[in-house]
């Protein structure tokens, strides 16, 4: 199955102090996600926002919220994440006890499910959940922080994991360290959604992020 290409801006390389803007702005200037990276400083070594702040953003675009939860535990936060205005919430596999629960209380909340990995989780997790996803995410960089180098591995896991999909309509994604240089072998390898933070957001200006964007879609399909 092939799905669209699709390039999700992470506003965690956007200026804060008008993020409403900078979601606009880069979905004005061609992207189709919005990639909103949630961290707590506890499962992740950062902090960066919560529910609250992506419900003020909700009004800026009616483009998907792709929301990429850096939080354990994630269940007792799922339905403010769903209230705020999250089209699709993805849970780390690694953040809590019971993974089905989680992804069966994004499904019951009535949003696309989400699965991540980070880059030395073993890929067998996914076997037993493929049917209760919409979405897997390979982290290619360990999570925590914008700006950081792709890993190479992850080639190898996104093709394996594409093996794993088969037929299901599951959007593949890869996040971190995505630019023009990397974006090629991971659409090689089988991703059809590709984050990017500071590739996309360079420039800091709405025509910049528009030749940013249209370099990471041309890289990716050459
Ligand atoms: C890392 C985040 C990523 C990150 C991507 O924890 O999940 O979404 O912000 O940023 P770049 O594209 O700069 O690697
Ligand atoms: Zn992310």
């Amino acid at each position: 199955m092939t799905l669209p290409l699709r390039i999700a801006p992470s506003i965690l390389a956007a200026d804060f102090s008008k993020l409403g803007q900078e979601v606009k702005d880069v979905i004005d200037a061609g992207a189709d996600w919005v990639h909103l990276d949630v961290m707590d400083g506890h499962f992740v070594p950062n902090i960066s926002f919560g529910p609250d702040v992506i419900k003020s953003l909700r009004p800026y675009t009616d483009a998907f919220f792709d929301c990429h939860l850096m939080i354990s535990p994630a269940d007792p936060y799922l339905e403010a994440f769903a209230k705020a205005g999250c089209d699709g919430i993805t849970v780390h596999a690694e953040a809590g006890a019971h993974l089905h629960r989680s992804l069966q209380t994004i499904r019951a909340l009535g949003k696309k499910v989400g699965v991540t990995l980070n880059p030395a989780t073993p890929i067998s997790v996914l076997e037993d959940v493929l049917d209760d996803v919409d979405l897997i995410l390979v982290m290619s960089v360990n999570p925590g922080f914008g700006g950081q180098k792709f890993i190479p591995s992850a080639l190898d896991r996104i093709s394996r994991i594409k093996s794993l999909i088969g037929d299901r309509p599951i959007e593949l994604e890869v996040d971190g360290g995505i630019t023009a240089e990397t974006i090629g072998a991971a659409h090689k390898a089988g991703a059809n959604v590709f984050v990017a933070g500071s590739a996309v957001y360079k420039g800091g200006a709405k025509d910049a992020y528009k030749a940013n964007i249209a370099a990471l879609v041309s890289a990716a399909k050459a």
